[in-house]
């Protein structure tokens, strides 16, 4: 037996937060606890899981292997993983890398002999902001802890020595070599926010303590909730939201109270917070979570009330491990002032919040696959129709909606429709958190109004280019899957309208920079890789055709690329977007088709200097370390998978030519 009893005491109580029947949503909190304990997940234990969980020993295995944080091996004691996404990429993240590789003398995927450390890149962390960025996950206690702004080399050798004379987990808050001279493991504290004069959502997080109770209620905190919810109905609610013209901040902008408007009659409802916030380019629900998170749960109960639901999860990415420590806590501070639970603010009204952790799979940011994964399955789409409003969590009738949503609803309350729709514009109302990352003197978030120009996001607030001798070239608007905007663009105003005729789209409003010193073939390779490692392997587009125009990519970096090899990406991403099952082969393929579009002369200037004859490609094409070709590079390839260990080691151009 490898479950102790304690083990499976743990594992009970992980299983009674699902209603009855539903204890299968229980295998992955389960499946971090075995982890926890071994470090790793041997298969005797997934199997005594299995039996627990009343399922096939198989189904646990499926949910084991489909997560990028489960581990069917031992990791080092403490798993460094350097996020290698474009906006880190953008800011030094292969310096980072090399570093971390030369000081601990093992390449990505390896660990270090004495089995102190495991080193692996990995895609975003949700801190762009702050790159680059590493986090570490301490197997002893499976805690996770977030190292930001690995700028030099120093910063990297301090970093390691703070792990090293275990100072490292003293905190899981996050840590900046400048928060810690001494070298004592010193939590850094929030991030520098900033934007409009009054800042309505991010306006508490600076403040000491602004996480706790008692600091939210000296701020007027719970003050709305507890007047909805005693002296209003559920449909004036969503009327209200409805009229305010809020719209969805995870990505999609559909109107919220429309969404709750679709809401099927029967109960139990369920409200579901996606909170796992994996678009490269975007960290703002996060410091929410981290340093206001009782914002949230004032959001989620007057939600809750107007959806009529007594039911809530918040189903978090499972990186952000410190950010979920701080909801259970606020949850319980909650709880013990008659906000949540039985009888909530003295009326019959009932109200639960789950958080549930997610384990590493971008594909649970889309709605149905995070309904999939918080039922206990791997994070696959399903089918719409029906819509989660008509049969979602459990068949019931659910609402979805993003964490920053959520925290507009109180202000809507306390405010007015008419204050909110005084920000913005008619189809863009109210007020945004921006996230600016990349080539920027100042990244971070902003908060202000919809509509605001680029250019004055850039410029204004975040201090312009990151060096004056590196001018734009092109911005990412809405998070990694959206159409690159030029340096002519910079006038576009920040509203879903205004970005959608500039050709792209808002999304998610994670925007990063990209100044003339990065070359778009490697950033463009850095997208599609991306999605390559997060495609949920249920569409054949997105599965395959990922690794072809990675494969095509990389092959052009290394030398061997060819004219005609633009056409060909071309014309695979056309039997990507649109073909998949759920939006992700779109926002595969969208980057990389403006890319081409409007970049195209930096790949045909590097196929010209690199293979001036355009000769064939050598096989095999994907390189162990990118030969000297003269190729700009902002990021070394010690990240790439050594010939013969990579399932994408073919040439994919065969068929093609
Ligand atoms: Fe590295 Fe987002 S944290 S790209």
């Amino acid at each position: 037996m490898m479950l102790t009893e304690s083990m499976r005491a743990e594992i009970r109580a992980a299983m009674a937060r699902y209603p009855e029947g539903r204890q299968r949503s229980a295998v992955l909190p389960a499946i971090y606890i075995i982890q926890r304990e071994f470090g790793y997940c041997p298969v005797e234990a997934q199997n005594e899981l299995a039996a627990m969980l009343d399922l096939e020993p198989a189904e646990v295995g499926a949910v084991v292997g489909f997560y990028n944080m489960f581990h069917e091996e031992p990791k080092g004691e403490y798993h460094i993983e350097v996020c290698t996404n474009v906006p880190c990429m953008l800011r030094g993240a292969g310096q980072c890398m090399d570093h971390l590789e030369e000081k601990l003398g093992v390449h990505h995927g390896e660990k270090t002999e004495d089995g102190q450390f495991a080193l692996d890149h990995m895609e975003c962390l949700g801190a762009c902001g702050n790159a680059p960025m590493v986090s570490v996950t301490e197997q002893k206690t499976g805690r996770i802890r977030y190292f930001e702004e690995m700028h030099t080399e120093a910063d990297v050798d301090k970093f390691l020595a703070v792990l090293k004379n275990g100072h490292g987990f003293v905190s899981i808050e996050r840590w900046t070599p400048a928060a810690d001279p001494d070298g004592v493991g010193k939590p850094a504290g929030p991030w520098t926010v900033g934007g409009m004069e009054t800042r309505y959502l991010t306006g508490r997080v600076e403040k000491p303590a602004s996480h706790q109770i008692d600091s939210y209620l000296a701020d007027g905190g719970y003050a709305t909730a507890q007047q909805v919810v005693t002296a209003m109905q559920p449909t004036e609610v969503v009327e209200a939201i409805k009229a305010s013209g809020l719209r969805g901040r995870g990505g999609a902008g559909f109107p919220t109270g429309v969404k709750w408007g679709f809401l099927a009659p029967a109960k139990p409802r369920y409200l579901v917070i996606n909170a796992d916030e994996s678009e490269p380019g975007t960290f703002k629900d996060r410091i929410i979570m981290e340093y206001d998170p009782h914002q949230l749960i004032e959001g989620i109960i007057i939600s809750a009330f107007a959806i009529e639901s007594e039911q809530a999860y918040i189903y978090i990415r499972g990186e952000y491990y410190f950010a979920a420590t701080r909801l259970m806590d606020a949850i319980e501070e909650a709880k013990a002032k008659g906000y949540l639970g039985k009888g909530i603010f003295g009326t019959d009204k009932n109200l639960e919040i789950v958080v549930h952790r997610g384990a590493g799979a971008y594909e649970c940011g889309e709605e149905t696959a995070l309904l999939t994964s918080l039922e206990g399955y791997r994070g696959h789409p399903r089918m719409k129709p029906p819509f989660p409003a008509v049969a979602g969590l459990y068949a019931k009738p659910t609402i979805v909606n993003n964490v920053e949503s959520i925290c507009n609803v109180p202000h809507i309350m306390k405010h007015g429709v008419d204050w909110y729709k005084g920000y913005g514009t008619e189809k863009s109302t109210g007020i945004r958190i921006f996230c600016l990352s990349g080539n920027v003197k100042r990244p971070g978030l902003y908060e202000l109004p919809h509509a605001t120009p680029l250019r004055d996001l850039i410029y204004t607030y975040g201090g312009g280019p990151e060096r004056e001798d590196a001018a734009i070239k092109a911005v990412c608007p809405g998070g990694l899957s959206m159409k690159l905007l030029t340096a002519d663009q910079l006038d576009t105003p920040l509203d879903y309208e205004a970005v959608a005729a500039a050709g792209s789209l808002l999304g998610s409003a994670g925007i990063f920079v990209i100044d003339e010193r990065a070359s778009m073939v490697e950033v463009a390779r850095r997208t599609v890789a991306f999605y390559r490692e997060e495609s949920c392997g249920k569409c054949t587009p997105c599965r395959e055709g990922t690794g072809w125009l990675e494969s095509i990519l990389e092959r052009i970096e290394a030398g061997e690329g060819r004219t005609k090899d633009l056409a060909l990406m071309e014309h695979i991403t056309k039997f990507i977007a649109g073909k998949s099952f759920c939006p992700f082969g779109d926002a595969a393929v969208w980057g990389l088709q403006s890319s081409l579009a409007k970049f195209r002369g930096e790949y045909i200037e590097l196929i010209q200097k690199t293979n001036p004859d355009e000769e064939a490609p050598a096989l095999p094409i994907r390189p162990i370390y990118r030969p000297d070709t003269g190729a700009p590079s902002t990021l070394h390839d010690s990240t790439l998978a050594p010939v013969g260990e990579s399932p994408l080691n073919r040439d994919v151009v065969v068929a093609g030519d």
